[in-house]
């Protein structure tokens, strides 16, 4: 399905170009749901802005259904069935929720209260409002992850979907994902740092130092969680005292 052979990125930071990216080694499978997880900064949106075409690789390939789609646009790969509830998502202005929808359904058939329903806001009140600077954080992120869900898509990438959703609708939302595995064929790939969201997947994906480290199943991750050494990797967002933070004082 979707394969991304030892994909580098760079790109341009302040202190001149950095590589964000290395080696990523990742082959998705039709109808499974992996989860990415890992220390902050350790590359997960990155890998996900890889796959939908907003970061170039300078290195590798991502091939779809054996397709090298490398070099495709975002919009090509979108065409191709790739989507990204980004992690942070954009405020579109003047439009409305039911408009939005049915712009990302792409003339499919689609039932808006259903989608508002499966990420948890009520159809009446939020259909024909619209998406302006009034929408706090937590509706505009459902409402991104419903335009996801409102497309029939190969790969559905979600980018920390709970961050900033209440706990009501989280549980919704589990419930989604899991609906969004049983009915389609939809390659699911959800950012998380949560157990409730680890517990859904097929594979858990350990990224970590910009590249993938072990694969493994949730039992057996969640098993080992405990022995997870949570010591200090001397960086700039080290916060812990000790040896490892004094070999920052460069
Ligand atoms: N456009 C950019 N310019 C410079 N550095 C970047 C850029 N995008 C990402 N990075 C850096 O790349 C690293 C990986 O970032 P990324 O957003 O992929 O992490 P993440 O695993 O999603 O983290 P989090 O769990 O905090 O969301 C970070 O150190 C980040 O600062
Ligand atoms: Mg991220």
């Amino acid at each position: 399905m979707l394969q991304m052979i030892d994909v580098g990125v760079t790109v341009d930071g302040e202190n001149g170009r950095k590589q964000i990216l290395n080696n990523v080694n990742l082959k998705l499978e039709q109808n499974k749901i992996y989860v990415m997880t890992g220390p902050n900064g350790g590359g997960k949106s990155s890998i996900a802005k890889a796959i939908m075409g907003i970061f170039q690789p300078d290195s590798g390939q991502i091939l779809l259904d054996g397709r090298d789609i490398t070099g495709d646009s975002i919009t090509e790969r979108a065409r191709l069935g790739i989507g990204y509830a980004f992690q942070a998502p954009a405020r579109f202005k003047g439009i409305r929720v039911r408009d939005m929808l049915r712009l990302a359904a792409g003339g499919e058939e689609i039932d808006e209260c259903q989608l508002l329903y499966d990420v948890g806001l009520c159809s009446q009140d939020y259909l024909d409002r619209e998406i302006n600077a009034t929408f706090s954080g937590g509706e505009l992120k459902r409402i991104e992850i419903a335009t996801i869900l409102a497309r029939k898509l190969k790969v559905a990438v979600f980018d920390e979907p709970e961050a900033g959703i209440d706990l009501w609708s989280f549980q919704r939302l589990t419930e989604t994902f899991e609906a969004m595995h049983s009915r389609y064929d939809t390659t699911i790939v959800i950012i998380s740092h949560q157990e409730r969201i680890l517990k859904l997947a097929d594979e858990v994906v350990m990224v970590a130092g910009g590249t993938i480290g072990e694969i493994t199943t949730h039992e057996k991750f969640l098993g080992e969680i405990s022995k997870i050494d949570s010591g200090c990797v001397c960086r700039n967002d080290c916060i812990k005292g000790g040896a490892a933070n004094a070999q920052c004082d460069r």
